[in-house]
């Protein structure tokens, strides 16, 4: 048997609920990806060039610490869930993925969203692997999503 993580960030809580369904519908282990320094509600103010989030993510070298590094040595499979900020994953997933040893291994990135797409998420986060990675596309993943769907789009990834 696969050994399965959900690693997730989440900065309001939707991607949270998602990842904990998730996490119940594989019978995976669920891991928090915080920052060191977590984000204020000012941090996060998108209509304010001058926030936090809008600089991080106006700066693509930009790479939040983590509170505490994860370990994913022991699994084969980790789903890697974050929200949508300005069309791409959060700098932190970029930390994430670039702390961690992920070769041979497969990712799964998945997402929340006021309504965008996936834009260039895989583009930007697949860079941040070794080549050795199995990369799964991204997909966005409503906040209602049920039980049913989740299963439906895990049979879909053929793990
Ligand atoms: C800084 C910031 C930027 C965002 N940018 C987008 C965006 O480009 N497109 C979109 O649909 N939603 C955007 N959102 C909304 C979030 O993606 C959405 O509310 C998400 O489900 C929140 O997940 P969370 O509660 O796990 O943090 C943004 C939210 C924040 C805080």
């Amino acid at each position: 048997m696969a050994k399965v993580l959900v690693a997730y960030f989440s900065a309001s809580g939707v991607t949270a609920r998602v990842a904990h369904a998730l996490a119940q519908a594989v019978g995976a282990d669920i891991e928090k990806i915080e920052p060191a320094q977590p984000y204020t509600a000012k941090d996060l103010d998108w209509m304010d060039k001058m926030s936090r989030s809008s600089r991080e993510m106006d700066d693509e070298n930009c790479r939040p610490d983590l509170a505490e590094t994860i370990d994913v040595a022991k699994y084969d499979v980790v789903f890697v869930g974050f929200p949508i900020w300005w069309g791409i994953a959060p700098r932190v997933i970029q930390t994430f993925l670039e702390s961690g040893e992920f070769a041979g291994k497969t990712v799964v990135p998945f997402c929340t969203s006021g309504g965008s797409g996936v834009g260039k998420t895989d583009e930007v986060l697949h860079k941040c692997c070794s080549a050795q990675t199995k990369w799964k596309p991204c997909k966005r993943l409503s906040a209602a999503i049920s039980p049913r769907e989740l299963g439906a789009y895990v049979a879909s990834l053929k793990l």
